[in-house]
Parts: structure tokens; C-alpha cells; sequence
């Protein structure tokens, strides 16, 4: 405990007072003294105490009212009085009305003196640490009351938007994941827009493949999200320029089910989360994909696009250690890859989109709205 440590000593005889100063004089705190009761409570308005002891008989003030008067004005401090054998009714009036910590017998012996002070200033900062603590603890029940208050009426002004402009919603919606794929994408300087590219590239096979509008959305959403889970992978390791350890790789491996289990409790991704869990599994079944290794159409076709979207982008990308590869070598990667790493039905359709494309297909800064797109 940092805080200084000052005791109180109140004594009309001086030498008592003297002879505790004395005793005191090596001890890790400061010693004040007053010879009567009224000097006492002013001593205690100008400086912190902690702890009080008093003597019982003193004129104008007894020992006992003093000690009830603090426990009015300073019920922190840790109260003690001094007495003699014969005052034992004293001392219950000072247990009662006083309520103190310790009643300690003159004479004194010197040691057991000491150790009680030790003892009542440890008190003092346990009660005072308890006391912190139920503050600290009251004030976030506060703060989350207010939050619960805050959510409730941000759920009711959602479920009205719904009913009034479910379109708008949709929106909203697409701009707020945009907005946490944009985040996991700000991770790393070199991957911004990474995401959304990919569900970019992604709907744009989707629709090649002639699915039906409900599945392209899902299909984009899912491309947003698809890294979301690296919200859970340390910094230094997804922004590391050198190449990874065995370990850090397989750390790397662990997005696909994060990013799966962030978006579990979301009721409306309901259908996104197996397309995030699995859009690194190889179409063989091999053990390179992960997480679960599922084969060919055991993997959501999203997953199975996204991944050919995420390879075209990440490839044509500049990365720290290199620019971005032309697309000649991207193509050659999905040709040696088709059947393997990726469905081939999906090669053959980005195959297609980038020999009607071109350069235009991985042009970055694109702008592109999915509702304008759907509506198409
Ligand atoms: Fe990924």
C-alpha cells in the first residue's frame, strides 16, 4: 500500500505521549499527537490518519466520546483506546458506542504495542481496498445497465427498421460487415480491401455459375467474412514479413474456425458460418486443407469459390516480400491446382471471367454494390 501511514495518539499526560514517540521512533509511519479530545478532531480535519488511539480519562472530552465523535466525522479510521485494568466498563462503552478495533492494557508492552499498530493499519488498507473495490464494482453495474438500456433500445429501433424498410436494413446490414472485414483487413497494411475484393470476385463467379440470387448474396457476405477470424490471431503473426514458423502457421490455421465461431451466436450468418469454417479445405480431401478436410461437394460451393476468389486475389496483391504476379502466373496456379487445391467447375469459371476481364477482373478500387449488382 502506497499511502503514507499516520497514527494519532491522544493522551492528556505527556509523558505518555512522549514515551509512545519514543517507541515509535523506528516504525514506518508518522506519529501526531493531542492532549485533548477538541484538539484531537481538529488534528484529524487537517491531516489523513488511519489510525486513532486514545487514552479513556482526559478532561473536557473522555476517551470514549472522542472515539464515538470520530466514528460520526471519520468512520474509516481505525479506532483504538488505552486503558487501564480496572476500566473494563469503559472498555464496553468504548466497544459499543466507540466501536473500536482493539483495547489495548496500560502499562503496554512495547512489542504487542507495535504489532497492533501493524495490524490496524493492514486493516485500514483492507477496508479501504474493499471499499474500492465495491466501488469500482458498483460503477460498471451502473455502466452496464446503461448498456443493457442502450441495447435494448437499439434492438427495438432495428426491429421497427425491419418491419418499415427491410431494404434498407439489408444495406445496413452489408455496410456493417464491410466495415468488420474492412477492420480484420486494416490488421495488415498490406491486405486492405483484401475482403472485399474477394466477395467482389466471388459473386462475380457465383453468378457465372447461374446461382440464384439468395445464394450470390450469401456468396459476397461469406467473402467479406471469410477472414474474419483473424480478429483472433495475434498481430505479429499474421503482419510477419519472414516466413512463418511451424508453429505460427498453425496458429495462422486456427481463422477459419474463429472466424466460424464469431459469427455462430449471429442468427442472420446463420449460413455464412459453415462457407467461413471451410474455405480452406482442398477439393481432394488432402490433409493440406483444413480445418476439417472435408472432399469435393462435402465443401459449401462459397467456400469452394471464395477459396479460388481469396488465391486470385492474395496472388495479384503486392505482399511485403513481393509485388503483385501477373495474371499469367495466376492462371497457371489454378490450371496446376485445378482438381486439387480447387473445384474445377470454379477454376474453369474464373478462368473464364478473367480471359473476358483482363486486367480490368483484379482492378483494385473498384466500386461495386451488391443490391445494383443482384438487381442485374
Ligand atoms: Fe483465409
Amino acid at each position: 500500500m502506497s499511502e503514507q501511514h499516520t497514527v494519532l495518539f491522544v493522551d492528556d499526560e505527556v509523558n505518555i505521549l512522549r514515551a509512545v514517540q519514543r517507541l515509535m521512533r523506528n516504525e514506518p509511519c508518522e506519529v501526531v499527537t493531542a492532549s485533548r479530545g477538541a484538539e484531537a478532531l481538529e488534528v484529524l480535519t487537517r491531516q489523513p490518519v488511519q489510525v486513532v488511539v486514545t487514552d479513556q480519562r482526559m478532561p473536557e472530552m473522555s476517551g470514549v466520546d472522542l472515539l464515538s465523535a470520530i466514528r460520526d466525522r471519520h468512520p474509516d479510521l481505525v479506532r483504538m483506546m488505552l486503558t487501564g485494568y480496572t476500566e473494563m466498563n469503559v472498555a464496553v462503552e468504548a466497544i459499543n458506542r466507540g466501536k473500536i478495533y482493539r483495547l489495548i492494557t496500560k502499562p503496554w508492552n512495547d512489542e504487542e504495542l507495535k504489532a497492533t499498530l501493524r495490524q490496524a493499519f493492514d486493516h485500514h488498507d483492507l477496508k479501504s481496498e474493499i471499499r474500492r473495490l465495491n466501488q469500482v464494482t458498483r460503477e460498471q453495474n451502473l455502466k452496464l445497465q446503461d448498456m443493457n438500456r442502450n441495447l435494448e433500445g437499439k434492438v427495438r429501433e432495428r426491429t421497427k427498421q425491419v418491419a418499415d424498410k427491410h431494404q434498407e436494413l439489408r444495406i445496413a446490414y452489408v455496410q456493417t460487415i464491410r466495415a468488420l472485414a474492412e477492420a480484420v483487413d486494416a490488421k495488415d497494411a498490406y491486405t486492405r480491401g483484401h475482403s472485399e475484393r474477394v466477395g467482389v470476385y466471388a459473386s462475380k463467379m457465383a453468378r457465372s455459375l447461374g446461382l440464384p440470387r439468395e445464394l450470390i448474396e450469401r456468396v459476397y457476405i461469406s467473402g467479406l467474412l471469410h477472414d474474419v477470424g483473424k480478429i483472433g490471431v495475434r498481430d505479429a503473426v499474421i503482419t510477419k514479413p519472414e516466413r512463418l514458423t511451424d508453429a505460427e502457421y498453425l496458429e495462422i490455421q486456427q481463422h477459419p474456425e474463429i472466424g466460424a465461431r464469431i459469427l455462430q451466436p449471429v442468427e442472420f450468418l446463420a449460413d455464412v458460418v459453415p462457407c467461413v469454417r471451410h474455405h480452406h479445405e482442398w477439393y481432394d480431401g488432402s490433409d493440406r486443407g483444413y480445418p476439417d478436410r472435408l472432399r469435393g461437394d462435402a465443401i459449401p460451393l462459397p467456400s469452394r469459390i471464395i477459396l479460388v476468389s481469396d488465391t486470385v486475389e492474395a496472388m495479384t496483391s503486392d505482399r511485403p516480400y513481393r509485388k503483385g504476379l501477373p495474371l499469367e502466373t495466376v492462371v497457371r496456379e489454378l490450371h496446376d491446382f485445378s482438381g486439387t487445391q480447387f473445384d474445377p467447375a470454379c477454376v474453369a469459371v474464373m478462368l473464364r471471367l478473367l480471359e473476358a476481364e483482363g486486367e480490368e477482373f483484379i482492378k483494385k478500387d473498384q466500386s461495386f454494390d451488391i443490391h445494383a449488382f443482384l438487381e442485374v
